[in-house]
């Protein structure tokens, strides 16, 4: 699978992020099975414990639109190289995770990473 679009996706909406507490950007594009990408950017509130990161703000356009399954995201924050998911982004991304699984891509100077959600969460719940 080529990750390139889903990469500069990511990139160009973390742009879009509001982050004017931590002052940390992050973007991310998620590809669905039906070969959709949608894109979400992290967005802080007044209230810290608000906010929402920018792979929960992508996956909740790919539900709204009607997908189920997600096979890849892509995650990049200029602030940071390899801007790995959070905990609880690991485990909304489980919730979708396609029956081939979910790779998540991380990019950094030394190039492309791509990662199985699986190793990043083993075991993860599900009811
Ligand atoms: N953040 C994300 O958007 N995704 C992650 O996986 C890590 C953290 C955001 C949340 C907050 O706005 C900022 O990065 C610093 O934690």
């Amino acid at each position: 699978m080529d990750y390139n679009e889903l990469i500069n996706r990511a990139i160009e909406v973390s742009k879009n992020s509001y982050a004017p507490y931590s002052k940390f950007a992050v973007g991310a594009c998620v590809f669905t099975t039906n070969g959709n990408m949608y894109t979400g950017c992290n967005f802080e509130n007044s209230s810290f414990g608000l906010t929402i990161c920018a792979e929960r703000n992508a996956v909740g356009s790919a539900i709204a639109a009607g997908e189920t399954q997600i096979r890849a995201v892509a995650i990049y924050s200029p602030n940071s190289e390899y801007c790995y998911p959070c905990g609880a982004c690991r485990q909304v991304l489980n919730e979708f995770k396609s029956e081939e699984g979910l790779d998540v891509i991380l990019t950094g100077k030394d190039g492309i990473k791509s990662v199985p959600l699986e190793q990043l969460l083993p075991e993860g719940f599900i009811l």
